[in-house]
């Protein structure tokens, strides 16, 4: 049996980074971590998943294109055939989206269509929902809009802090995300 090997591309502090690489039989192997952020908390958890790292800074390139082609080199040097973003905070551009054609997979943090585009919990919890939630979907050219996997909802409790309800939202995605992955990663075993 033979297992995929993929790419997690995270700018942040990296908990669903973590998630991915304690989950059980997660039926891929994760060997590549790409940051735009260099000093990034995700970047400290590498070293401790023996996973390689990839940091760029986006402003020392021309353009998108500039950068994909570097990522893309090294997403072939490390024989990477999925892409999982987990906080990765740039829109992936048709360099990287036609090499990997629903390839690539996103967590967002709200019930999408609702809530896309940047601070998703911060957007539910200002409009005064009851319900929110987390998505996994696979990425297209726009801002949130892929078709979606997978959805779970999360609710909103009256008394809730943004923190509370952030915390309460993560503890989902760890959870929904390695599980996404390895439902997708099965249907492809050979
Ligand atoms: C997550 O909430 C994810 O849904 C969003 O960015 C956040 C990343 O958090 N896309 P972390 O770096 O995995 O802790």
């Amino acid at each position: 049996m033979t297992k995929a090997r993929a790419a997690v591309f995270a700018s942040g502090a990296g908990s669903n980074f973590q998630a991915i690489m304690e989950a059980d039989d997660l039926l891929c192997d994760v060997v590549l971590l790409i940051c735009d952020k260099p000093g990034a908390a995700v970047i400290e958890k590498t070293e401790k998943f023996g996973v390689q790292a990839f940091i760029f800074n986006a402003k020392e390139y021309g353009s998108k294109t500039d950068y994909e082609r570097v990522l893309l080199e090294k997403l072939r040097e490390a024989g990477v055939t999925w892409l999982f973003l987990a906080g990765y905070m740039r829109i992936v551009g048709p360099t990287l989206l036609s090499e990997f054609p629903e390839r690539i997979i996103n967590i967002h943090p709200s019930l999408l269509p609702e809530f896309p585009g940047l601070d998703a919990i911060g957007q539910a919890y200002e409009s005064a929902v009851d319900q929110t939630g987390v998505t996994v979907h696979y990425i297209d050219d726009g801002i949130d809009t892929g078709p979606i996997i997978a959805q779970e909802e999360v609710p909103v409790y009256p008394n809730d802090t943004k923190e509370q309800l952030t915390e309460r939202i993560q503890q989902v995605e760890h959870k929904l995300y390695p599980r996404v992955i390895r439902q997708i990663m099965s249907r492809f075993m050979h």
